[in-house]
C-alpha cells in the first residue's frame, strides 16, 4: 500500500520509495519472525559465522530457550493463559523461539537466533554465500552489487537495511497483544532503544572486522533516530489494537507519546530534516484512544513512509546535532563479547 504521491517525486527517490515501501507491505503482513518453514536453524549459519556463533551463545536471546519455559513468569503467565506448554504455544512461538517444521508442525530448535534478525534463511542462504558462483578475487562491484540485491529480494534483512532491521527488533519489543498483557500479565513489552540494545550483548561486528567494534558515529546517529521513529510507528499500531481501557491500552499510549516527545527533539535539533517534523505531524493525524484502528493504522503508514523518506536521503553525516541525546556506553545492555 503505498500512502504518499510518488508520482511527484524525483526518479532516484522514488525508486527507493517503491522498493522499500513494497518491503514495508511485506513486513505488515508476515514479520519476518514467522516462518518456520524456511528456517534453517542457527547450526546452519554457525558452519561458516563461527564468531558470531559463539558471540550469540552469550546472549539471553540464546539463553531463554531453556530458561524462559521454566521460569515462574512464565509459570504464572500460562497460568492466566490457561497455556498447558510453552513451547507447542503458537502465542509464545514467534516472539521467544525459532522453529523449523517438524512432522508437519512448528518445533522450537532454539531461542531467538539469527534468523530472528537477519530473516528465515532457506531463500537466501545460498545466494548470499556464494560470490556469485565465482571467487571472491574474481566476483566483479556489479556481480556482488546484483546478488546482495537478489538476497534481500529474497527476504535476507542485512545490517544495512536498517529500517527492517529496526522494524523487526521491535515487532517483538513491542507487545501488540491486548489480552497477554491484561490477562497474561505479560509485560508490555521492553524499554528498548536501538543503539543502547545493540551495541552491548547483542553486538557481532566480527565478520567484516577481527575486533567488535561498535557502530561508526553516522551509524549510531541513524540508528537513534530511525529507531525511535520505529518505536513510534509501532505503539500506534499496538494502541489501535486497543479496546479496553486496561493495562495494555495505557502502557501503548505511554510508549507512542514518549517516542513523539523525544523525536520532538530531534525535530528541533535537525530543523533541515524537514521529515522529522513530517513524522511527528502524521502521528498526530489519528487520536490515542480505544478503537481506533483504522485512523491509527493510517497514521502509522505516514509516520513508515516518512521514516523511510529519512533512510533514503540520510547517513547521519548532518546529524551531529543528536550526539548528546544518545545513549553512552555506560548504558548498553550487556556486555558486548570480545
Ligand atoms: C557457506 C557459508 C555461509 C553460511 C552457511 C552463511 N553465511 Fe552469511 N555470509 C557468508 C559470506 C561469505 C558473507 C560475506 C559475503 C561478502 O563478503 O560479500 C556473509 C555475510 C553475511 C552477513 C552480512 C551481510 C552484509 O550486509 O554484509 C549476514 C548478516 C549473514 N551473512 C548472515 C547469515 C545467516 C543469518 C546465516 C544462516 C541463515 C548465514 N549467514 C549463513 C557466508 C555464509
Ligand atoms: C510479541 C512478542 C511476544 C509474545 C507473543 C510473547 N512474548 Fe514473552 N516477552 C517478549 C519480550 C520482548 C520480553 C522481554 C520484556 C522485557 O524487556 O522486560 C518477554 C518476556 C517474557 C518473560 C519474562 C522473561 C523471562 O525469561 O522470564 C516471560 C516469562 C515471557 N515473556 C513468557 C511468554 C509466554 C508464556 C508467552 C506466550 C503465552 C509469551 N511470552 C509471548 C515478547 C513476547
Ligand atoms: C537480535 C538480532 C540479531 C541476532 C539474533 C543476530 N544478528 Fe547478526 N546483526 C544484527 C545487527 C543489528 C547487526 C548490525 C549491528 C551494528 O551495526 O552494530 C548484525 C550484523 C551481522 C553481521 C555483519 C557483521 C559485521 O562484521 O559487520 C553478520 C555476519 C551477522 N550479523 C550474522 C549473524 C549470525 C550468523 C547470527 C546468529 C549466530 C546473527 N547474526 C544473529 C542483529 C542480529
Ligand atoms: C523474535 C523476537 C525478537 C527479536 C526479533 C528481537 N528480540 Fe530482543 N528479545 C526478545 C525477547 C523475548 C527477549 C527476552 C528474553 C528473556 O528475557 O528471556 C529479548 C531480550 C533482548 C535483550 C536482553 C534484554 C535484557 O533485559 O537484558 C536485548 C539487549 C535485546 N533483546 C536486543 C534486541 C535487538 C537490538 C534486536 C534487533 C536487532 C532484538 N532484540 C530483536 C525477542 C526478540
Amino acid at each position: 500500500m503505498v500512502v504518499c504521491d510518488v508520482r511527484k517525486l524525483s526518479g532516484a527517490l522514488k525508486s527507493v520509495l517503491i522498493l522499500a515501501a513494497v518491503s514495508f507491505v511485506f513486513f505488515r503482513v508476515t514479520s519476518a519472525i514467522a516462518q518456520p518453514s524456511l528456517n534453517v536453524g542457527p547450526n546452519a549459519c554457525a558452519e561458516c559465522h563461527k564468531t558470531e556463533t559463539a558471540n550469540w551463545k552469550t546472549t539471553t536471546h540464546f539463553s531463554t530457550f531453556r530458561a524462559m519455559p521454566r521460569s515462574k513468569e512464565a509459570k504464572a503467565i500460562s497460568k492466566k493463559m490457561k497455556i498447558k506448554r510453552v513451547k507447542s504455544e503458537s502465542q509464545c512461538l514467534d516472539c521467544h523461539f525459532t522453529s523449523q517444521i517438524v512432522k508437519n508442525k512448528p518445533k522450537p530448535v532454539s531461542g531467538i537466533s539469527c534468523e530472528s534478525c537477519h530473516s528465515a534463511g532457506k531463500n537466501w542462504l545460498k545466494i548470499h554465500s556464494e560470490f556469485s558462483g565465482k571467487k571472491k578475487e574474481t566476483e566483479s562491484k556489479a556481480e556482488a552489487a546484483a546478488r546482495w540485491k537478489k538476497a534481500e529480494a529474497n527476504g535476507m534483512i542485512r545490517p544495512k537495511a536498517l529500517y527492517t532491521l529496526a522494524k523487526n527488533c521491535y515487532s517483538c519489543h513491542v507487545v501488540p497483544k491486548e489480552k497477554l498483557v491484561n490477562v497474561g500479565g505479560h509485560p508490555a513489552g521492553s524499554a528498548f532503544e536501538l543503539v543502547s540494545w545493540s551495541q552491548g550483548e547483542v553486538r557481532h561486528n566480527t565478520w567484516y572486522s577481527k575486533t567488535n567494534n561498535p557502530a561508526s558515529a553516522n551509524r549510531k546517529r541513524m540508528m537513534y533516530v530511525v529507531g525511535l521513529a520505529v518505536e513510534l510507528e509501532t505503539a500506534l499500531r499496538a494502541v489501535g489494537k486497543a479496546t479496553e481501557k486496561q493495562a495494555y491500552a495505557i502502557k501503548m499510549a505511554r510508549r507512542a507519546a514518549a517516542a513523539r516527545k523525544k523525536l520532538t527533539s530531534v525535530a528541533k535539533a535537525l530543523p533541515e530534516a524537514a521529515e522529522f517534523v513530517e513524522i511527528i505531524k502524521a502521528s498526530k493525524s489519528a487520536k490515542l484512544k480505544l478503537n481506533n484502528d483504522a485512523a491509527l493504522s493510517a497514521a502509522a503508514d505516514k509516520v513508515a513512509m516518512a521514516t523511510l523518506g529519512v533512510v533514503g536521503k540520510y547517513d547521519g553525516s548532518s546529524f551531529g546535532a543528536v550526539d548528546k541525546m544518545i545513549p553512552g556506553s555506560d548504558k548498553y545492555k550487556g556486555k558486548p563479547s570480545q
